[in-house]
This record gives C-alpha cells, sequence and structure tokens, in this order.
C-alpha cells in the first residue's frame, strides 16, 4: 500500500524518492485563473490537513498555474503536476484540467487527506512526483435513478463530491420515472403535489410478496436543484437532467390525469406506481401533452446549462396506444404509419424543440427504432448494438451497456448478496469493460463521446445500499473512463486490485459504505428479500 497508487491511474507518473513536508507555513501560490481551484483546495484540504495555505510565494509553495502554454501542452482536462523539495506545481490544461490534478494532490496526501476534521498530531508530506496525465474520454458520467427511491439533496452533494474525487465529470441526474417524479416544476404544482410520493413499495424485486407500508418521497425545489447544479459545477461536473416520456410516465399522468390514454384507461383512478418493472400507462399523443412538456422543459432548461438534455425514451409499451381509438386517429392524422411512429414523433418533436433553444437531445437507444433526427446523441444501454448502430449513422454515443455497468446488478454469487439482480459483474470485470467496442470503424469511433455506470434504484432503499452496489466498483469505472488502459485482455487487473488496497482506505475516510472484498458485513446483507439473478456471463450484444 502506497499513497501513490493512484486511481484512477494517471497517463505518465514517477515517483523518485523523496518527501516534500507540508506545514503550517506552506503558502498557496494561486496564478491568474486558479482561484476556484484554490478555494476547493483550501476548504477541502484544508480541513482535513489543519493547514492554512496562506497566500505566498517562495521555497516549498504549492504553485496552481493555467496559461495558453499549459493549455497547449496538457489540454483541457489535464495537468502536470510536479512535487520535489522545491515546491509543488501543478500545470492545468484549463480550470477542469487543475481541478483533477488536484484531485491527484489530494490522493498523494493519503486517506486521511479525505477526513473532515485532522487527526490529532498528524504531519503531512507529499512524495516527489512528476506526473503527466489527461483524460481518455470526455463523458465520463454516473447515472443516479432518484425516482425509485429518493436521495436526499445532501446525500446528491456528498455523490458529485464521490465523482469528483474520482474524476467523473456527467452526472446524468434520472428525475422522473413511474414511481415518483422528483423536480418542482413551478407551473405544474401537482407533478410534486401529488407525483412526488406513494403510498408503499414493493420490498425486493417486483416478484416479491413483500411491501414497505411506509410512504415514500421526495423532491428538489428549483433551488435545490440551483445548487445541485453550482456544487456540481465548482467540481467541473455538469448534470444531465433527464425528464423522461414518452413512458416512464405514470406519476405524472397520476398528478394530471389528461396526459395519458384516457379513453382507454381511467387514468383519473391512477397513482404514483409503487413496484417495478416496465408499465404500461405512457403518455397520450396529444399536442396539449407536447405543450405540457414543453413547459416542463422550459423550467429545466432554465435550470440546468448542459447542452444534452436526456428525454428518457426508453421502454415504451405500445398497447394503449394500439387500443386507443384517439392515438389511431393521431397516427393516421400524422402519417406516422404505426405506434412506433409515433414514439418518434414524440422524440424527434422535442429534438427540434431542444436543438431550437441551442441544446441537444440525448435519449435511450430505442429512440433509433423509427429513425433518429441529425444532432441527437444516444445512451446505448441494452448492450453495444444501439451504439454501433447510432455511431456509424454519425451521431455521438455514451456507451453504457447493461450487460457491463449496471451498478444494480449484482457483484458477486454467493448467496449473501443483498437482493442479488442481474448478471455478475464483480470489481474486475468492470476494471475489464471496454466502452469501445472492437470493429467499429475509426470514423465511428469518435462518435463515442464516452461511457457511463447507470444505478438503478429499485432494490436500493437508502444511500448506504447505493454506497454498496456503487462502491468499490465506480473506482474501476473511472479507470476505465479516464484511463489508457490496454485492450481488456492486457489490463493489469492485479495491479489495480493491489492500488485498491490502498483505494479503501480513502474510502474508509469517506465514509463510504462499499461492499468489502470478503463481502457484505452482517448489516449490508438483505436475507429474505427477493432480488432476480441472472446466470452465467452477460453476453456481449
Ligand atoms: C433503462 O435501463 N431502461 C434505460
Amino acid at each position: 500500500m502506497a499513497d501513490t497508487d493512484l486511481i484512477p491511474a494517471p497517463l505518465t507518473a514517477e515517483h523518485p524518492g523523496g518527501l516534500l513536508p507540508l506545514d503550517a507555513s506552506t503558502a498557496l501560490d494561486a496564478g491568474p485563473g486558479t482561484g476556484p481551484t484554490a478555494r476547493w483546495l483550501r476548504s477541502v484540504l484544508g480541513a482535513a490537513t489543519g493547514l492554512p495555505l496562506p497566500d505566498g510565494t517562495g521555497p516549498g509553495a504549492v504553485r496552481l498555474r493555467i496559461s495558453p502554454e499549459t493549455a497547449e501542452a496538457h489540454g483541457p482536462e489535464g495537468y502536470r503536476l510536479s512535487v520535489t523539495g522545491d515546491g509543488v506545481l501543478l500545470d492545468g490544461g484549463g480550470p477542469a484540467g487543475l481541478f483533477w490534478g488536484a484531485q491527484t494532490l489530494r490522493q498523494l496526501l493519503g486517506p486521511d487527506a479525505y477526513r473532515r476534521a485532522p487527526l490529532p498530531g498528524r504531519t503531512w508530506a507529499l512524495p516527489h512526483t512528476e506526473i503527466a496525465d489527461r483524460p481518455r474520454f470526455g463523458w465520463r458520467g454516473l447515472l443516479l435513478d432518484v425516482s425509485r427511491h429518493f436521495t436526499a439533496k445532501e446525500d446528491v452533494l456528498r455523490l458529485l463530491d464521490l465523482m469528483a474525487a474520482h474524476k467523473l465529470n456527467v452526472f446524468h441526474f434520472h428525475l422522473t420515472d413511474d414511481q415518483g417524479w422528483r423536480i418542482e416544476i413551478e407551473r405544474y404544482p401537482r407533478l410534486t403535489g401529488a407525483g412526488s410520493w406513494r403510498a408503499r413499495s414493493k420490498r425486493g424485486h417486483r416478484a416479491s410478496p413483500l411491501w414497505d407500508d411506509t410512504p415514500h418521497g421526495g423532491f428538489y425545489t428549483q433551488d435545490d436543484i440551483r445548487e445541485i447544479v453550482a456544487h456540481a459545477a465548482e467540481r467541473h461536473i455538469t448534470v444531465v437532467p433527464e425528464i423522461d416520456l414518452p413512458g416512464h410516465s405514470q406519476a405524472a399522468i397520476a398528478a394530471y390525469p389528461w396526459l395519458g390514454n384516457t379513453d382507454v384507461v381511467d387514468t383519473e383512478a391512477l397513482t404514483v406506481w409503487d413496484t417495478w418493472g416496465v408499465n404500461p400507462n405512457v403518455l397520450a399523443p396529444t399536442e396539449e401533452v407536447l405543450r405540457f412538456y414543453e413547459g416542463v422543459f422550459e423550467e429545466v432548461l432554465a435550470l440546468f446549462p448542459s447542452t444534452f438534455v436526456h428525454v428518457g425514451g426508453d421502454e415504451c409499451p405500445k398497447d394503449q396506444w394500439k387500443e386507443s381509438p384517439a392515438a389511431q386517429a393521431r397516427i393516421a392524422e400524422l402519417g406516422v404509419g404505426d405506434e412506433d411512429g409515433l414514439q418518434s414523433w414524440f422524440i424527434r418533436h422535442f429534438d427540434r424543440w431542444l436543438a431550437d433553444r441551442g441544446r441537444r437531445l440525448i435519449g435511450w437507444d430505442e429512440i433509433l427504432e423509427g429513425g433518429l433526427a441529425e444532432g441527437a446523441a444516444v445512451s446505448s444501454w441494452r448492450g453495444y448494438g444501439g451504439g454501433i448502430t447510432a455511431a456509424e449513422a454519425g451521431h455521438d454515443v455514451v456507451m453504457c451497456p447493461e450487460q457491463q455497468v449496471y451498478l444494480d446488478h449484482r457483484q458477486d454469487a454467493g448467496e449473501d448478496e443483498p437482493v442479488p439482480i442481474g448478471f455478475v459483474r464483480t470489481l474486475a470485470d468492470v476494471y475489464r469493460f471496454e466502452p469501445v467496442p472492437p470493429g467499429l470503424s475509426e470514423e465511428a469511433a469518435r462518435h463515442v463521446l464516452g461511457t457511463q455506470a447507470n444505478v438503478w434504484t429499485e432494490v436500493m432503499e437508502n444511500r448506504d445500499r447505493v454506497d454498496y452496489q456503487v462502491f468499490p466498483r465506480l473506482a474501476a469505472f473511472a479507470e476505465v473512463a479516464w484511463s489508457a488502459l490496454p485492450a481488456p485482455a492486457d489490463r493489469d487487473t492485479d495491479g489495480f486490485l493491489r492500488r485498491m488496497e490502498t483505494h479503501y482506505r480513502r474510502l474508509d475516510a469517506l465514509g463510504v459504505a462499499y461492499r468489502p472484498p470478503t463481502g457484505p458485513a452482517p448489516w449490508q446483507r438483505r436475507p429474505g428479500l427477493l432480488g432476480r439473478p441472472i446466470d452465467g456471463p452477460p453476453p456481449i450484444v
């Protein structure tokens, strides 16, 4: 174990031996444009170490620099970190690169640099170091589903801190689904008034007979969202909001029953869904529904500066549209052929609508069915296939195949794994995930913006359960997304697992309830709760 066990691994690193001590006199020399990272260092390292890092120059100082030369040398997210007997020089290729370099500096200080107050008597030193680093992908994402189980604002802010510690830079915020609407929309108060809570929840997989009769709910006010977006931006993380349509919409329909297919279901009787699975209650294909969601997106755009806005588009059963005379009349009127045509009509509408406002639509790979609008991007989740098709057609793609990087899937085949879902995806399996499938043409590969791990929370009822599923695997994922790793068969998995021994100490200091390598602690088990494990290795699709 050594503090130089960096995760994600930098492009090049040398540690020639020797230590640079840091003490109360160590000064911070923050050059032009480096103020935000200087503030972050003072606040985070100041808390952990008690060192004041006063403004100053001279021997032993920590120097932060951004300039046209460093931009040219390292690229916007790259950096160079040099620690010698004379002090620290951190050159950022841009503000983001400088910040990622500061994260590396924190790792080099040791696990106690992740605490919130100094341990008595602790002294501090940095190993002499020469690092040059930059990321492989520009989109290094994590999706959190806050609909199936709500994540309190404080815990979202904490997760953003944890993402930043792993150099991840896109937070895909899954804000709406059948089981809860989580974002305040001022013009439609019932979305949160009625749509943000359910009377009870299924415990375990949907086939489980058990219920939790405690009402479940919660939502973010618009000021909460502004705070989350600002906290993310300070950490060079973009928040991509997702408002799922035309499926996954029962919570919205429960709040405003006219959004649903009222000629085939009694939508007045619908409540926010209390169990899991693919839900038949989808939006009605009317002009009024489009206007309603334009109203939602107007408020969403005012809150989220992200270029990409996610509109879902996944798992939209067509049964109600098949049965509904009104939907059938719409198919004829619009000339879209069939129910798949209605789905593309929804997506194309918002693709144009977002483009007119200078934004770009991203959706799940189902949006490819029926033809994808120009400029739209795809989150490839049912495997690589959708991503390959999209990239070959010139669309940008984020690779997040469920067989590989769905962190709700179980981490081990053992009986003690809590509510086991899906394939076994161990820490080492995630480390061997490759976002760019072999055989993709060079041109198409350029459309792979990056990769994302997705966390669906049906069986994660609280923060500790989310921690357990996300960690330690997010560390392996972060290295896949950031580091210049060779092809999976050539990856040094043993070396990564050795570095993880140090990383577990960092996660301990951060208070992360990860899955220990030896298996779940007794309180991390969920005996008697039904999961839905899938046997055998995941297919590569
Ligand atoms: C998804 O997992 N339905 C995107």
